[in-house]
Order: structure tokens, then C-alpha cells, then sequence
């Protein structure tokens, strides 16, 4: 089917030109829309510019999660990140809208580093420098402010107790053809990465074990997580447990001007240890939307919707619409160029940036209290 073939979306990789409501029909998932949009503000009081702009814009069950805080039992929140190198800003996205809906609905997050994972799928990766990169990466979720007393972060290696025996019960009703067709496996895949799987659901069953009691749980995260949580909404009811629902967002796109962050290509992505003169290089190299000649530039006005710069404004750093409704036209008529603009942006992540390493730096302090152990 050439019309599936365009694009490709897995937890491994995404090439492609990602067509984001082709994807909802896809996975099967349901968009977020102004109905729903309305009721979650009905209780956050604040509409987040992710949902505004339609970052975070499909989900599955989020009605479900609204009435079981509305009526009971409440719900908790579970996101977490493959520790594969060091945190960018496409990486930080969900977890800022996870912060969000921690401090608005005051639910607990569980945070899982999934450090066997990225062992398993990088031949190049050490279990060290998983667990390394893990510890690195709790720095940055801890440095976004979650609450201590409601936030819990663990390694897949060092939890492993606890997890495996939550994982066994999904891996027994996962069979090899499930995931061949869900992920793309094959014959050669190693069985370490066929049974990984089983890991990144048992989390979304986790609270219910801690607890003692059947616990709805909501999973944000970006839409190539997705396949996980389809194999773990169709074992749950078959072990005892809810169905996770989930809350879907798109994904960075890269400086080079590809769909997604690649974290084997450095320079495409803006570091949360990058230093001002890294930042400055790679957004002075960012691909835009510009013309070959400021001459042909000014004439026939510049391409906003192709240029990584522009995204990144609207994707992370410039909230106010009008104000960049007012940058997006004088792109297209050729009165703004593309220096200009890299200015901007730069200015904005270099703040941004250096406010976030301050308080990466105190999270050394306090890392330990965050930490689940069993
Ligand atoms: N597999 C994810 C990654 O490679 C990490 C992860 C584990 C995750 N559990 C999750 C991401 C839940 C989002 C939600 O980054």
C-alpha cells in the first residue's frame, strides 16, 4: 500500500514526512478536540499552549481519566525515557506537559528509565552507559520541577525485582507475532529487545500493584510510544488490571529539518548540556525556510511551514499567537530574514537553557529522594 509507505512511525524509528492525522487513523487513536480540550480546562483552569496548538493533540481513554477524578478512584501519571544519551529539548517536551498536569490535577508521576532497553537495541551501548545516561537524564526531569513527595523515578535494571514480576504476567499473553507485527521484529531481532516490550507496560500496572488496589493511569508521551501501549491495553484486562489511557504529542522536529530528533546526529538537536557557543553554532546551521539570496529572499518572501527555526518557536518558545502570527507573515512577505530570526531564537534557548542548568546542578542534591527502590 503505497499510501503506508510514506512514512514510518515506530518506537525505533521514524523517518519520513510524519503525517500526523494520518497517524491517528493508523494507530487507531482519537483526536483531542475542543470538547475535550474544554473539559480538561474545566479543572486546570489554564488552557497549556501544547494543547492550544495542538502538540498534544490525539489520545486514547482521556475521558475515562476525567471521570475517574471526577467520580473516583483518581488516576496517576506515568511517562518515561530509553536513557540512549544525554537530554534534548525534543525529549523535554512532554515532560513539561506532564509537569503540567502533575501540578493541576495534583496526581503522582512514575518515572521510568528504561536503561535495559537502550542496552539492548544500541550494540555500541555498554549496561553502564545506559545506567550512566539514566542517572544524567533524572537530572534534567527532576531540574523541570516535579514534586518530591509525588514524583517517583526508577531504572528498569535497578527496580528490577519489583518490575519482572509485574512484566512476566504481560509477557506470557505477548506472542512473538504480536510484536513481529506491532514493532517490525524479526528472526534476527534479539529476544532481549522482543521481551522489552513487556517492561515499558508492566509500568503502567505498576501503581496498581504498589497501591493494592486497580489504579487508572495516564501515560503522556510522544506518538511513537504508542505501539508499547497498544499491546498493554489489549493484555490488562486479561491480568487484572485497567487499560492505560493515553495523551499523544507530536514530535520536535529536528534543526536539520527531518521529523524527529536523531540522537545519533548531535548537532540536530539542541542538548540540556549544550554551552551558549554549541547553541549559537548549531541554530546558526539549522535549516530554514529561507531563499538562496536575500535579494530572491525579499522578493519572493520566505517558508515558514518547512523552516526548523520557525518550529521551534512554535513548538517550544514563542507561546503568544499573535506574536507569531506577525513573525509567520513578515516571513512571507520577505520583510523578515532568516538571521533575524536565528537571533531570536537563539537569545530565547540560551535563556532558557542556562535557567534549566542551574537547577540541574541543585538536583544532584535531592536526586536520591526521587528514586523508587526496592
Ligand atoms: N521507550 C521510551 C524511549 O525510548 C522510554 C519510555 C518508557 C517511555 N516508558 C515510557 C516513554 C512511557 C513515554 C512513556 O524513550
Amino acid at each position: 500500500m503505497a499510501d503506508d509507505d510514506d512514512f514510518v512511525v515506530t518506537p525505533w524509528e521514524v523517518s519520513g514526512d510524519v503525517d500526523y492525522d494520518k497517524l491517528v487513523e493508523r494507530f487507531g487513536t482519537s483526536k483531542v478536540d475542543e470538547e475535550l480540550i474544554k473539559r480538561i480546562v474545566g479543572h486546570t483552569g489554564d488552557l497549556h499552549p501544547m494543547l492550544r496548538r495542538g502538540i498534544f493533540y490525539s489520545h486514547r481513554d482521556m475521558n475515562w481519566i476525567l471521570d475517574a477524578y471526577e467520580k473516583g478512584p483518581g488516576f496517576v501519571l506515568y511517562t518515561g525515557r530509553g536513557p540512549s544519551g544525554h537530554t534534548h529539548l525534543g525529549h523535554l517536551m512532554p515532560w513539561v506537559f506532564t509537569k503540567y498536569l502533575q501540578d493541576k490535577f495534583g496526581v503522582e508521576l512514575y518515572f521510568q528509565l528504561t536503561d535495559d532497553e537502550k542496552f539492548m537495541f544500541d550494540l555500541n551501548m555498554e549496561p553502564e552507559d545506559t545506567k550512566n545516561f539514566a542517572y544524567e537524564n533524572a537530572l534534567d526531569i527532576i531540574a523541570l520541577g516535579f514534586e518530591k513527595s509525588k514524583t517517583k523515578i526508577f531504572l528498569d535494571t535497578e527496580y528490577a525485582k519489583t518490575m519482572y514480576n509485574i512484566a512476566i504476567k504481560v509477557a506470557k499473553r505477548v506472542t512473538f507475532s504480536t510484536t513481529k507485527a506491532v514493532f517490525g521484529f524479526t528472526n534476527s531481532t534479539n529476544i532481549g529487545s522482543i521481551w522489552f516490550t513487556s517492561m515499558q507496560a508492566a509500568t503502567a500496572f505498576l501503581p496498581t500493584e504498589l497501591k493494592g488496589e486497580k489504579t487508572p493511569c495516564l501515560i503522556p508521551c510522544a506518538i511513537d510510544q504508542d505501539p508499547h501501549f497498544r499491546v498493554a491495553r489489549d493484555v490488562a484486562p486479561t491480568i487484572g488490571y485497567y487499560k492505560p489511557a493515553l495523551i499523544h504529542c507530536k514530535m520536535l522536529p529536528s534543526l536539520a529539518g527531518s521529523d524527529k530528533m536523531s540522537a545519533s546526529l548531535p548537532s540536530s538537536a539542541i542538548y540540556t548540556i549544550d554551552s551558549p557557543k554549541e547553541i549559537d553554532k548549531k541554530i546558526g546551521n539549522a535549516f530554514t525556510g529561507g531563499r538562496v539570496s536575500v535579494e530572491e529572499q525579499k522578493e519572493k518572501g520566505g517558508e515558514p511551514d518547512i523552516c526548523a527555526v520557525y518550529q521551534y518557536l512554535y513548538y517550544f518558545f514563542d507561546w503568544d499567537d499573535k506574536a507569531l502570527e506577525d513573525r509567520r507573515q513578515k516571513c512571507l512577505s520577505g520583510e523578515l530574514l532568516c538571521g533575524h530570526c536565528k537571533q531570536d531564537l537563539t537569545a530565547l534557548v540560551t535563556n532558557y537553557i542556562s535557567q534549566h542548568q542551574e537547577k540541574r546542578e541543585k538536583a544532584r542534591d535531592v536526586l536520591e529522594e526521587y528514586m523508587l527502590r526496592d
